[in-house]
């Protein structure tokens, strides 16, 4: 197995290493004065993958999505300042998506901007979150709501570091590879539905061609639109469902990666239903799929395991309150066909509850 480089060609391209031993390349980076950023969890079971930078100065924070607030940005600052770090240095951000969000802002805001590597420790933050440069923290009226754009200088995403992930946490990933799969690669879409049993095992090749494929459909993406005026909106798919599902069930209680995959689900059945589906196998292939992945593929399902209430009004509320709806019509991105998805569908609320029940 060897490692995938992709280079994102954002206005300051940077690489991204993927596969196995990937981390080895930290110690490449030259000598600009660094540190650490990264979760006690991460930290006890992989600081020795760090090599040379397990002797940089570190932070461990306790995990979970609770890091990501003023409180824990301020902390991530004052230890950046107490480390000695100027402005040449750089912070290694070393955990999931949420330690890479939390140093993403950090690195952004420290001596106004240093840079940032991205070495994600999660299965959704390799194939997913530490590409693309959106960082954030949250307000207590919402996830992500206070955040930048900084894209790293690197991203490294070692492989090897999934083994000791929970299922719970590699079935989110795979929640958002489904995603990845069904926005721009229709050959990984029937990797999935052919291999899950070596996905499953978390067999290193396959998992290294998840992320290697994951990362060339988002830095593409990304490439053509940085800050999300357009197209980067693609990359919401399942989302506007998600969100409400996540805010319905308080935050924490459904893995963000598991909602996204029934909030695809849901967007291929409002796509049929609103007549924009040509490919009618799609829906029942998605099912399947999610179903050999051990992902829930409707509400029903999410609900029993999850013993959340997810009542279709409240469900509904939270969409007439996204973001990114007008109108009391929330937007949706939805599948056309495998690999062809469109964005910025306004729907009427009557279509959304229909597809809730
Ligand atoms: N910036 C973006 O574009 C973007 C995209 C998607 C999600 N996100 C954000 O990412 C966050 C979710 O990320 P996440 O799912 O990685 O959550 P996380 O960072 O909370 O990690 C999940 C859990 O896995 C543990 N963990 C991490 N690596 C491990 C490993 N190798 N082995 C064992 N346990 C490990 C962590 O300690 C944590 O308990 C959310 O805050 C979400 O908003 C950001």
């Amino acid at each position: 197995v060897t490692l995938e480089r992709y280079t994102v060609a954002t206005r300051r391209p940077y690489e991204v290493v993927s596969g196995p031993g990937a981390l080895h390349e930290l110690a490449t980076l030259g000598d600009a004065p660094s540190a650490v950023l990264t979760d006690t969890t991460v930290e006890r079971l992989h600081s020795a993958a760090l090599g040379p930078a397990a002797g940089f100065p570190r932070l461990a924070l306790a995990p979970g999505e609770e890091a990501k607030s003023f409180a824990m940005l301020e902390r991530v600052l004052d230890f950046l300042l107490a480390a000695g770090l100027d402005r040449r240095a750089r912070l290694v951000a070393f955990g999931g998506g949420v330690i890479g969000d939390l140093g993403g802002l950090a690195a952004a805001l420290f001596l106004r901007g240093i840079e940032v590597v991205q070495c994600p420790t999660t299965l959704l933050a390799q194939v997913d979150s530490a590409v693309g440069g959106k960082t954030a923290v949250n307000l207590r009226a919402g996830k992500n709501l206070a955040g930048v754009v900084h894209q790293p200088a690197r991203v490294l995403a070692d492989t090897t570091l999934l083994a000791t992930l929970s299922d719970e946490e590699l079935r989110s990933g795979l929640g958002e590879v489904v995603k990845s799969a069904l926005i721009g690669d229709p050959e990984l879409f029937t990797l999935l539905e052919r291999d899950c049993g070596p996905i499953l095992a978390r067999d290193p090749a396959h998992l290294g061609e998840l992320v290697a494929r994951c990362v060339r459909v988002k830095a593409a993406i990304v490439a053509r639109d940085e800050t999300e005026t357009g197209e980067r909106k693609l990359l919401n798919l399942g989302h506007t469902f998600a969100h409400a599902i996540e805010h319905a069930a308080g935050y924490g209680c459904i893995p963000h990666g598991i909602a996204v995959g029934v909030g695809c689900a849901l967007a291929v059945r409002l796509s049929a239903q609103r007549g924009l589906l040509e490919d009618a196998a799609l829906e029942p292939r998605l099912v399947r799929l999610l179903e050999q992945l051990g992902l829930p593929s409707d509400l029903a399902t999410l609900r029993r395991r999850h013993g959340a209430a997810l009542a279709p009004a409240e469900l509904l509320r939270g969409m007439l309150h996204d973001k990114k709806g007008a109108q009391g019509r929330p937007r949706f991105v939805l599948p056309v066909k495998l690999g062809h998805v469109r964005w910025d569908l306004a729907t009427e609320p009557a279509q959304v509850a229909a597809v809730l029940g």
